[in-house]
C-alpha cells in the first residue's frame, strides 16, 4: 500500500506518540531484519498455524538457505535477545518496534500483506505487573490516538502440560460433535482444534458454545497468575471482558492473552493482541526465560482512529527568484535561514515572480523573499501583506525577531 500526503503525516505523528508513551515505560526501540531463516518461524508461530502454513513469503537465496520475510515480530526480537545475549543485561529487557510484516493474506480493508506494526515485548520476567503494565501501555496508546470503541477481550492460557491435557479434552469434544461442526473444522480436529473456536459459521459456533473452556482447566499457579493481571487491571480501571475462546493464531503463548477489538472497524476488528511467552526464548536456544508483549496494526489503529490530526506543515521562509541570476543568491539564502533553524524552502521552478508567490501562498509560508541580483531583497510577510525592502543578509534576522518560530 502507498503511503501519501496525509497518510505519511498521520503515522509520523502515530510514531511519535508511541515513542512517548513506550518510551515513558523504558522501552528502547529495535530493528531486526526484514527477512529471517523460515526456521525460526516454522518452531516458534507454530508448524499448524495459518501464518505458517498458508500465509508466509518464503524463498530460497542463491545459497538454498529458506528465508521468510517476517510475518511477525516477537520471533525476531527473541532471537535478537539471545544472539546479543541480553539475558546478561539488567532484566527485564524492554523493547519496541515500528516495522513492517507480511502475510500472504486476501487483501481487504484492515488486511494488508504488508502492513506494519507498533510492538513492545518485554523479556526476562514472569511477574503479573508486566502482563498488567503491557495492557496498560496499549490502552494508553490506543487512547491517546484517538481508536474509538475500543474492547478489551482477556483470557489464560495456562502452561503447555495444562493446555495438552485439555487439547485432548476438546478433540474428545469435536469428535463426538463432528456431525455438527463445519467440514473445515472437522478436517482439523487433530492439527487444531483450538481454531474451531475462530470458525464463522454458525452452526460451529453453537457446538462450541457447549465445548469445554481453557480458563477452567488452569493450574493453581496460572489461576494466580491470571488473577494477580486482573486484580491489577481493575485497580487501574480497565475494563475487559473475560473471553474464554480467545485463540491466538500462534502456538508460543503462555498464560496471559489479550486483543483490543475495536467496534470501528468491520471484520478486521483487532486492532492490537499479544500475550505471555514463557517458553519461546528457550525453544530457541536461549535461557528459560519469561516474556511477555503485544503488537497493534497501525494500518487498523489509524482506520480506527478516524481523523488522528496532523499538523500543517510549517514553513517559515519560502525564498523566490526575481529572476534566473539571482539564482546563487536565492539558494544561499535557503541554506542559511536552514542553518539559523528556519524552516525555509527555495523555489527552483523558475516561473513567473507572481506564480512563485502563489506557490508560497498555497504551502502557507510565512514569508516570501524575492530575491534578485542585487539589493533591495523585498520580504513580504504573508498574512499581512506588508512588505519590508532589506539588504539580503538582513533577512533573516528579521524573520528570527518577527517569527514565533515552533
Ligand atoms: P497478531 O495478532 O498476529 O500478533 O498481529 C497483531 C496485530 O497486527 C493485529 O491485531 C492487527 O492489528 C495487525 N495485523 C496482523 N495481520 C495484519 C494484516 N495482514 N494487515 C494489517 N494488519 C495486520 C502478532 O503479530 C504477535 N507478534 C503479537 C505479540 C507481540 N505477541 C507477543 N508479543
Amino acid at each position: 500500500m502507498d503511503v501519501l500526503g496525509e497518510d505519511a503525516a498521520r503515522r509520523d505523528a502515530l510514531e511519535a506518540q508511541a515513542r512517548r508513551v513506550l518510551g515513558s515505560a523504558g522501552y528502547q526501540r529495535i530493528e531486526t531484519p526484514a527477512f529471517e531463516s523460515t526456521e525460526l518461524f516454522v518452531r516458534t508461530v507454530g508448524e499448524v498455524t495459518d501464518i505458517v502454513q498458508k500465509e508466509m513469503y518464503t524463498f530460497a537465496d542463491a545459497g538454498g538457505r529458506s528465508l521468510t520475510l517476517r510475518p511477525e515480530g516477537t520471533a525476531p526480537v527473541c532471537r535478537a535477545y539471545v544472539e546479543h545475549g541480553m539475558h546478561k543485561l539488567a532484566q527485564p529487557v524492554k523493547l519496541w518496534y515500528l516495522s513492517s510484516f507480511f502475510r500472504a493474506e486476501a487483501p481487504q480493508k484492515g488486511r494488508y500483506r504488508q502492513f506494519w506494526q507498533v510492538g513492545a515485548e518485554n523479556i526476562g520476567s514472569a511477574s503479573p505487573e508486566v502482563d498488567a503494565e503491557l495492557i496498560v501501555l496499549l490502552d494508553e496508546l490506543l487512547e491517546v490516538l484517538g481508536v474509538r470503541d475500543v474492547e478489551l477481550h482477556l483470557s489464560s492460557l495456562g502452561n503447555p502440560e495444562t493446555r495438552a491435557e485439555y487439547r485432548q479434552e476438546l478433540i474428545d469434544y469435536l469428535r463426538r460433535h463432528a456431525d455438527s461442526v463445519s467440514s473445515d473444522v472437522r478436517g482439523r480436529i487433530e492439527l487444531n482444534p483450538l481454531r474451531a473456536f475462530d470458525a464463522k459459521d454458525p452452526e460451529t459456533i453453537q457446538t462450541m458454545r457447549g465445548a469445554p473452556k481453557l480458563v477452567d482447566h488452569l493450574s493453581d499457579e496460572d489461576a494466580q497468575h491470571f488473577g494477580a493481571v486482573r486484580a491489577l487491571l481493575d485497580e487501574v480501571g480497565i475494563t475487559y471482558r473475560i473471553d474464554p475462546t480467545l485463540v491466538r493464531g500462534l502456538d508460543y503463548y503462555t498464560r496471559t492473552v489479550f486483543e483490543f477489538k475495536s467496534a470501528a472497524l468491520g471484520a478486521q476488528s483487532t486492532v492490537g493482541a499479544g500475550g505471555r511467552y514463557d517458553g519461546l526464548i528457550e525453544q530457541i536456544g536461549g535461557p528459560d526465560t519469561p516474556g511477555c508483549g503485544w503488537a497493534a496494526g497501525v494500518e487498523r489503529m489509524l482506520l480506527a482512529s478516524g481523523e488522528l490530526p496532523v499538523a500543517p506543515m510549517l514553513v517559515d521562509l519560502y525564498v523566490a527568484m526575481a529572476d534566473e541570476p539571482a539564482a546563487r543568491r536565492a539558494f544561499l539564502l535557503a541554506r542559511e535561514a536552514r542553518r539559523a533553524g528556519l524552516k525555509a524552502q527555495l523555489d527552483p521552478s523558475r516561473r513567473a515572480l507572481r506564480r512563485q508567490l502563489t506557490q508560497a501562498d498555497r504551502i502557507g509560508a510565512r514569508y516570501v523573499a524575492i530575491v534578485g541580483e542585487s539589493d533591495p531583497t523585498p520580504l513580504r510577510e504573508m498574512e499581512s501583506g506588508q512588505q519590508q525592502e532589506l539588504d539580503l543578509a538582513s533577512v533573516i534576522p528579521a524573520i528570527l525577531r518577527g517569527s514565533r518560530l515552533s
